[in-house]
This record gives C-alpha cells, structure tokens and sequence, in this order.
C-alpha cells in the first residue's frame, strides 16, 4: 500500500473504518493500522475513534501535479514537475536532476527530512500546509550573470503571493520574505557547473504555511506563516505553486538579458529595511549604518559615518539596533 493513495483516503478530514480503508487499498486491516501509525512521523495528527475509524482533523489539501499544471500559463516551459510526499531535500533533489536547455525542472514536497536554509542552516520543513519548492534552470553565461537573481527571485516569490491575494509580506535584504519583522519565507540558490560556461542554478523556496506547535518551537528567530498573514483561510497550494512557477519561469528565461537591473525597482518597493537602523555583521567586523536599498547588483547600501557603503552577499547579517 503506498502511502500518497492513504493519505488520498484520509484527505477528506471524514472518518474511514480500518476496515474500509483495507479494502479500497486491498490490504489486511493489520497493515492498514501500521502505515497509519507511520502517520505521525510525518508530523500528521491522526485521531482515532472507538467504533468510528480514523481521521485527519481539517483534512488534507494535497499538493497534486495535475491541479498544478493546468493553472500555469508557462506550463510548456517546465519540462518534469516532481509531486513529492517526504523527501530529504527538494534542492538535492533538483541538484541531481537532468535539465534541458530551455526548460525547468521542479520539485515540491509536502516535508523535507533534511531541509537545508542559508548559511548552512536547517530549514524546519513539517508536513504542514507550507510550500517546499525548488526549479532548476541551466545557464548558459557563467555564474557572474546570476549576480542578483536571488533577490529577483524575492520579488517573483511576492508576486505569486499577491496573485493568490497575500499583498503584505516584504523582503529583507537579500531575500527573506517578511511580514512585520517575522520571517514567512526564504529563498536557497544553489549552484552546480562552471564558472565561465554552462552552469544549473537551483532555486530553492520555502515558505511557512500552518506551523505547528511542534515545529515552531524548532525555530529560533521570530516567525509567521500563510495561514496567519491570510486571517486563517485556507490558501489553495496548487493554485500558489503554479503562480510561483510561472513567476520563477519568467524570472529566468530573462534573466541572462539584463540581470539584476531591471528587477531593482520592484526590489525596491518591497523593500521591508528602507531607512531602518542597521548592523551589518562581517566576520568580526560590525557596521552600523541607515539601511538605503540596494545597488544595481543587488548589494544592500547603508549610509554610514563615513559615506555609503555597500555589501554584497556571504556572510552578511543585519540587525535592527534596539
Ligand atoms: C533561508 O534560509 O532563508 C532559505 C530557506 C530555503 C528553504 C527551501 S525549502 C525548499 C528548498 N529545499 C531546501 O532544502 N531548501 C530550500
């Protein structure tokens, strides 16, 4: 029995007889009880009833290939599109896939065991309603052209969002998605190929859906997600992930014309820092400084004691001075 027909089961939030469920999935009603008890692992709350059966309460939204594609308008550039329940990570996943010149390759999963975030960080990834997602595009002049796509890819991720009625969030330097100083998202480019020629560029989203009480506490910096920022409706992940495809498909169909700079404006008026105090942590070096956007590189300005100064990506970090 494979667990994404179980969760199909399961997805309507109803109650389903061990007996029933072993018989749409043609199996003994003991393997019926020990995949729902690997439910948990993933994170999922099962409740059990006496007599009744077994349900997710509030059901599943699933995510679902054949929701996606259909509401996508670049649908023709994106060549596979993996559908995922549990994976280690969707970037090692979009790392080892083949990409074609010319056509996407993307991944998204409903939980990633081993979620990687910037700097090396874990990214806390449970089954939970969030988007784990990742694309990756081959290049063709050389790692220095993709100077900047990482915000650009901000503001295609705020975008998608605003199509799907989410208009709040911002963006702080270079690409956390942020509403009211709380991290909704964030964004992991990864690189693989040469400096010079060819080169596969993974771009790498995840935003916080419907953290659970579990998780949350996994995380160490303030936090948001969709379900807050939407007043507790539910978002159609299907129809969003399709948004942020095609925003993510344009972003890079493009982008080896003209780079960073024509994205910058845009970058600039989701701009969340815009005239905040601000330390720049370099290594050991802290600098203090009026945070003043960024260049036409993407490099975050901030007007300091001696002048403007500029700081390219690394490791940069920023904290507003209290
Ligand atoms: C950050 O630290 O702000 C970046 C987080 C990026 C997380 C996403 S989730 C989908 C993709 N797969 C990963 O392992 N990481 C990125």
């Amino acid at each position: 029995m494979n667990l994404a027909q179980l969760l199909h089961i399961l997805a309507d939030g109803e109650f389903h007889s061990g007996e029933e469920i072993g018989r749409a999935l043609g199996v003994s009603r003991a393997a019926v009880w020990k995949r729902l008890s690997g439910l948990e692992r993933l994170g999922l709350h099962l409740e059990a009833r006496h007599r009744t059966g077994y349900r997710i309460a509030g059901g599943l939204d699933l995510l679902d290939a054949d929701r996606i594609r259909p509401q996508m308008a670049f649908s023709s550039k994106l060549g596979k599109l993996d559908v995922l329940l549990d994976i280690d990570s969707t970037n090692e996943r979009a790392l080892a896939s083949t990409v074609h010149p010319g056509r996407a390759y993307a991944c998204v999963a409903e939980s990633q065991r081993e979620g990687r975030g910037r700097h090396g960080r874990t990214w806390v990834s449970p089954f939970a309603n969030s988007i784990y997602l990742s694309l990756a595009w081959e290049f063709n002049a050389g790692i220095s052209a993709l100077e900047g796509l990482s915000l650009a890819t901000g503001v295609a991720i705020l975008r998608a969002l605003q199509s799907q009625g989410i208009d709040s969030p911002g963006l702080k330097w270079p690409n956390d998605i942020v509403f009211d100083g709380r991290k909704l998202g964030g964004v992991l480019i990864e690189l693989s190929g040469e400096i010079s020629g060819p080169c596969k560029a993974v771009i790498g989203i995840g935003l916080n859906g419907a953290l659970p009480d579990a998780s949350a506490t996994e995380i160490d910096i303030p936090w948001t997600d969709l379900k807050t920022l939407a007043g507790n409706a539910s978002i159609d992940r299907n129809a969003l992930v399709a948004k942020l495809l095609d925003e993510l498909i344009a972003l890079v169909s493009d982008y080896h014309q003209q780079g960073f700079a024509t994205w910058r404006d845009a970058w600039l008026d989701y701009d969340a820092l815009s005239g905040q105090n601000l330390s720049v942590h370099l290594g050991d070096k802290r600098i203090i400084g009026i945070a003043a956007g960024v260049d036409g590189r993407g490099a975050l300005l901030l007007k300091t004691g001696d002048g403007i100064q500029s700081f390219a990506g690394g490791e940069v970090s920023l904290k507003p001075i209290k």
